[in-house]
C-alpha cells in the first residue's frame, strides 16, 4: 500500500531517529527506519541513505555498526550525530572521547561552500546538540564545512562520493534550518521526487486497527488525554462503537476536576481503583519501580474487569495511546537506551503484545502528528489543545527521597540531594539538582555542560526560609503530599488559564520536592516548557507578574516551603522530573 521508501534510515539506537523518518515524510518523500547493520545489497534501491544518531560511543566494543560497503554503492549517505561519527570511524577518520559534553542550543558556523547540501546556508545559525564523542580526524577525501565553539567538526562533506555528516540534529525544531539540509540532502543530493502526501492519515490507520483486531472487540484504556482520545475515536470509527469499550482508570494520581472531566466523554465506564494504585506504590522512591507499579496494576485493572465480564480471550484485545516517544523513551526500539519505562510498556503488557492482543493505533505518531490526527476526525479544539499529562499521573511529579540530606554549598551554586532523570546524549541519567541564584540560562546551560554531577538547575522564585536552612527529609509517596501536589498544581492551571499563559506553552510540569523545613517539608517547582514533539524541550521564562502572583498563592498551600524555577532544556533534563 504505501510507496517503495527512497530514503532510508538506519536506526543506531537515537532518540530521534523515527524523528527523522517523518521529517523526511513531511517532505513529501516515503521514507522508512531499518536495523543498522542491514546489508548493503538489501537497500540498493533506496535514493539516499540516512544513519541515525545513538547512545553510544563508537569506540565502545559492540556498538550499532552499518554495512561499510553503503559507502560504495555511490549512494548517498548522511550520517547524524553518532552516523557521523560512526561514518568517520568506518572510512579512516579518528572518534575521540571529549571530557565536556555539548547538550542543547548552540551556534553553528557553516562555510560558503559550492555543494548540493551545505551550499547557500552558510553563516552563523542555531543548531541542536547533544553529544560526548566527537571527530577528531577526518577519514581521506572529507572537509569540515561547519563548527561550533566546543566542537571543531560538526559538518563534514565528500561532495565527490556525495557522502555527508553533520554533529548537530538537523531534524528538531531547535536546529531552525533543520528543514533544508534534510530538504537538500533528499531532493539536491539523492534526486528523489514527491511520492508521499502526509496529511491524510486516519484511513491508513483505521485500515490497520480492522487489520490488527480481526473480528476482535477492544477494550480501550483512556486517560482524557489527547492521545488515547484520538486512539479510541479511530477503534470507535473503525470497528464500531459496539465493539469498542473505553476505561477510564480511576488511580487516585489525576489531577483535580479530571475524573468528572472524564466521565462527560461518550462511551466510557470509570473503573475507580484508588486504593489498588496508592497500596502498590507505598513506599516506593526510585522512578522506575513507580512506573513499573503502576503499569502492572493496571494491567491487574484490565484482568479483572475482563473476569466479571466472562469475556473469552479470543474476544477481545486491549487498545492504548501510546505514541512514539512512549516507545522510544522505554527503550523500545532495538539499540535506544531505557530513558523511562512508561506506564504502557512494562512487562504485563508486553506480553499482551507478544501474543498480538494490543492495538496501538498511534504508536509511530509524535504528540504534533496525533493533533493533525484528530483535528482530521473533528474532535473539538477544546480536548485537542489540552496539555500532554503522563499516564503515570502525579505519582512520578511527586518525588520522594530514601533518606534525610543536607543541601551543599559549592561556587557553582547549592546541590540540592533531589534526584531527577534526564537525558545526555541518548542515555539516562539520574543525578540531584542544583540551585542557582538567578534566572540565568546561560549559565544554567553551561553549568550542566561542564557538571557531571548534577542534572538540572533551579532557581528559587520565592522561600520561606533561607535555601541553606533547608533540608531534604526522608518521605515516600502519601496521600497528604499527594493532595499538597494536587492543590499546588490546581493554583497553577487556575492561574495560567486564567491568564491565558497555558496558550503560550506547550505544557506546564507542577512538581513537589521534599525540600523544607519540619513544619513546612515541600517545595513546589514550577516546570513551563516549549516544545513541539515531546522529545526536545525548552524551558520557557515567564512573565514576572504572573510568576509573582503563582507563587504567593503556593506558598499558602500548607506544608510548602518554597517555589522554584526549573531552568533546564530537554536534552540534558527530561520533560518530567521522573
Ligand atoms: P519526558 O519526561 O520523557 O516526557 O521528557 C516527554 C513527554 O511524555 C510525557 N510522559 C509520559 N506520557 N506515560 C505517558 O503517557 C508516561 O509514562 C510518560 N512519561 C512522560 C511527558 O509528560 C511529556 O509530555
Amino acid at each position: 500500500m504505501n510507496p517503495t521508501p527512497q530514503i532510508l534510515i538506519l536506526d543506531a539506537g537515537g532518540q530521534y531517529c523515527h524523528l527523522e523518518a517523518r521529517k523526511v515524510r513531511d517532505l513529501g518523500v516515503y521514507a522508512e527506519v531499518r536495523p543498522s547493520e542491514t546489508p548493503a545489497a538489501e537497500m540498493a534501491f533506496a535514493k539516499g541513505i540516512i544513519i541515525s544518531g545513538g547512545p553510544r560511543s563508537v569506540l565502545d566494543p559492540g556498538s550499532p555498526t552499518v554495512d561499510p560497503a553503503i559507502f560504495e554503492y555511490g549512494q548517498p549517505v548522511l550520517g547524524i550525530c553518532y552516523g557521523q561519527q560512526l561514518m568517520a570511524h568506518l572510512l579512516g577518520g579518528e572518534v575521540r572521547k571529549n571530557e565536556k559534553g555539548e547538550y542543547g542550543l548552540a551556534t553553528l558556523e557553516l562555510e560558503d561552500v559550492a555543494d548540493p547540501l551545505f551550499g547557500g546556508l552558510s553563516g552563523a545559525q542555531q543548531i541542536w546538540m547533544s553529544h560526548r564523542d566527537s571527530v577528531g580526524t577526518l577519514p581521506p577525501g572529507f572537509s569540515v564545512v561547519g563548527r561550533t565553539s566546543t566542537c571543531a567538526v560538526a559538518a563534514i562533506a565528500d561532495t565527490g562520493r556525495k557522502l555527508y555528516g553533520v554533529q548537530f540534529h538537523p531534524e528538531v525544531v531547535h536546529t531552525t534550518r533543520g528543514r533544508e539540509y534534510l530538504s537538500n540532502f533528499v531532493f539536491k543530493v539523492a534526486d528523489c521526487l514527491k511520492d508521499w502526501d502526509p496529511r491524510h492519515r486516519a484511513p491508513l490507520i483505521e485500515q490497520e486497527i480492522r487489520e490488527a483486531a480481526g473480528k476482535r472487540s477492544v477494550f480501550f484504556f483512556v486517560s482524557g488525554g489527547v492521545d488515547s482520545t484520538v486512539a479510541f475515536e479511530l477503534c470507535r470509527r473503525a470497528l464500531g462503537t459496539e465493539r469498542v469499550r473505553g476505561v477510564y482508570v480511576d488511580t487516585g494520581l489525576m489531577r483535580e476536576g479530571e475524573t468528572e472531566f472524564v466521565q462527560r466523554m461518550p462511551g466510557i465506564t470509570v473503573e475507580h481503583a484508588e486504593e489498588q494504585f496508592l497500596g502498590a506504590l507505598a513506599g516506593t522512591i526510585d522512578p522506575e519501580a513507580k512506573r513499573h507499579a503502576i503499569g502492572e496494576e493496571f494491567v491487574r485493572v484490565q484482568e479483572r474487569i475482563i473476569e466479571a465480564r466472562h469475556i473469552l480471550d479470543e474476544q477481545w484485545i486491549l487498545g492504548q495511546g501510546t505514541i512514539y516517544p512512549d516507545t522510544i523513551e522505554s527503550g523500545g526500539t532495538a539499540k535506544a537506551a531505557v530513558i523511562k519505562t512508561h506506564h504502557n510498556r512494562v512487562a504485563g503488557i508486553q506480553k499482551l503484545i507478544d501474543a498480538g492482543r494490543i492495538v496501538e493505533p498511534l504508536k509511530s505518531l509524535y504528540k504534533d502528528e496525533v493533533r493533525e490526527v484528530g483535528r482530521e476526525l473533528g474532535l473539538p479544539a477544546e480536548l485537542l489543545d489540552r496539555h500532554p499529562f503522563p499516564g503515570p499521573g502525579l505519582a512520578i511529579r511527586c518525588l520522594c527521597s530514601e533518606f534525610d540530606a543536607p543541601l551543599r554549598e559549592t561556587d557553582e551554586g547549592v546541590i540540592v540531594p533531589v534526584h531527577s532523570v534526564g537525558v545526555q546524549g541518548d542515555e539516562r541519567s539520574y543525578a540531584p539538582v542544583i540551585a542557582i541564584d538567578s534566572f540565568d540560562y546561560a549559565r544554567a546551560t553551561e553549568l550542566i555542560n561542564r557538571l557531571r554531577s548534577v542534572n538540572r538547575v533551579v532557581a528559587p522564585v520565592e522561600l520561606k526560609a533561607p535555601l541553606l536552612s533547608m533540608e531534604v527529609r526522608a518521605c515516600s509517596l502519601t496521600p497528604e503530599r499527594l493532595a499538597r501536589l494536587r492543590q499546588a498544581d490546581a493554583v497553577v492551571r487556575r492561574l495560567s488559564h486564567e491568564s491565558g499563559y497555558d496558550q503560550k506553552v506547550w505544557q506546564f510540569p507542577v512538581i513537589l520536592i521534599p525540600l523544607g523545613m519540619a513544619e513546612a517539608p515541600d517545595s513546589v517547582v514550577l516546570r513551563p516548557i516549549d516544545s513541539v514533539d515531546g522529545m526536545t524541550a525548552q524551558s520557557v521564562p515567564m512573565d514576572g507578574e504572573l510568576l509573582r502572583q503563582m507563587s504567593r498563592e503556593l506558598l499558602r498551600v500548607e506544608g510548602v516551603a518554597g517555589v522554584f524555577y526549573d531552568l533546564t532544556h530537554k536534552p540534558p533534563g527530561t520533560i518530567e522530573w521522573e
